[in-house]
């Protein structure tokens, strides 16, 4: 099985996708962010788990609800060196580490988050394994992935647009067809895993966990006023958002 790519430590990628990030209005913040948020529980002493935490905002948000510790961990160095940077905290604890080895941590965890980290992943159902045997009896597994429509693209153009530029439908293909994704995002070579919708749920569910909520958020009216080219996420969720539960 191939080592998980580290594409964040490639300076034009890095670059690139700061400058999403920075933007006054993204995805993340009117989309994801808010939806995956509105499933945390009350934090109050809990001990938190973020796999691939990125710039570490989550850890400092856990760490404003109360939580007791929280374990951030990433596979990109640059990545890391923000989060020390910007969100460091003498709760937080930030690890250079892929995600595919967290089997070693000697912890438990109340809840284990990820935010849009977990389609970087080959091996889905070790890792959903290792979560489980990391989460304490009555803890929680929280966690946001590009949507399979979406992770289902490959290469090509992603929608067919009228004269006017409004996309008109998503040019969805392979949907079916499992496994990795090279795509360009800033660079070539990118690689994701798709997985099926009925792939994720049941390896989740195989894995000891009780789905307790899905959501694919859409956006508001407000949202579309911002960027109003999030008026075609009605024809097609950007993500997927899980709460679950262990068994
Ligand atoms: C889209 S960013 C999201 C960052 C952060 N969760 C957030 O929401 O701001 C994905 C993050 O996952 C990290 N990542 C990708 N593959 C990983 C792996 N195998 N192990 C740990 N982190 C990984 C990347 O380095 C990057 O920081």
């Amino acid at each position: 099985m191939g080592k998980n790519q580290n594409v964040y430590d490639n300076e034009i990628f890095f670059e690139g996708y700061k400058g999403i990030r920075e933007q006054e209005n993204n995805y993340n913040k009117l989309q994801e962010q808010p939806a995956i948020k509105s499933l945390l529980p009350d934090l109050k002493g809990k001990r938190v788990l973020d796999l691939g935490c990125g710039y570490g905002e989550s850890c400092s948000y856990f760490i404003e609800k109360g939580a007791e510790k929280v374990v951030g961990i990433d596979i990109s160095k640059k990545m890391l060196e923000v989060a020390e940077k910007e969100n460091s905290h003498e709760n937080i604890e930030y690890l250079e580490k892929s995600m595919d080895n967290i089997e070693n941590l000697s912890e438990k965890f109340d809840l284990i988050y990820s935010s849009l980290a977990l389609h970087y992943i080959e091996n889905f159902k070790k890792l959903l394994m290792d979560i489980n045997s990391l989460l304490r009896e009555d803890g929680l597994f929280i966690y946001s992935q590009e949507h399979p429509l979406s992770t289902a693209h490959g290469n090509g153009r992603r929608w067919t647009r009228d004269e006017n530029g409004v996309a008109v439908h998503y040019n969805l293909a392979n949907y079916m067809k499992s496994g990795k994704r090279e795509t360009m995002w800033f660079i070539d070579g990118v690689i994701k895993y798709h997985r099926t919708f009925s792939e994720i749920i049941n390896t989740v569910n195989e894995c000891g966990f009780q789905i307790e909520k899905i959501l694919e958020p859409l956006p508001s009216e407000e949202d579309i006023k911002l960027i109003p080219k999030m008026v075609q996420d009605f024809h097609k969720p950007n993500f997927l958002v899980i709460k679950a539960g262990k068994k």
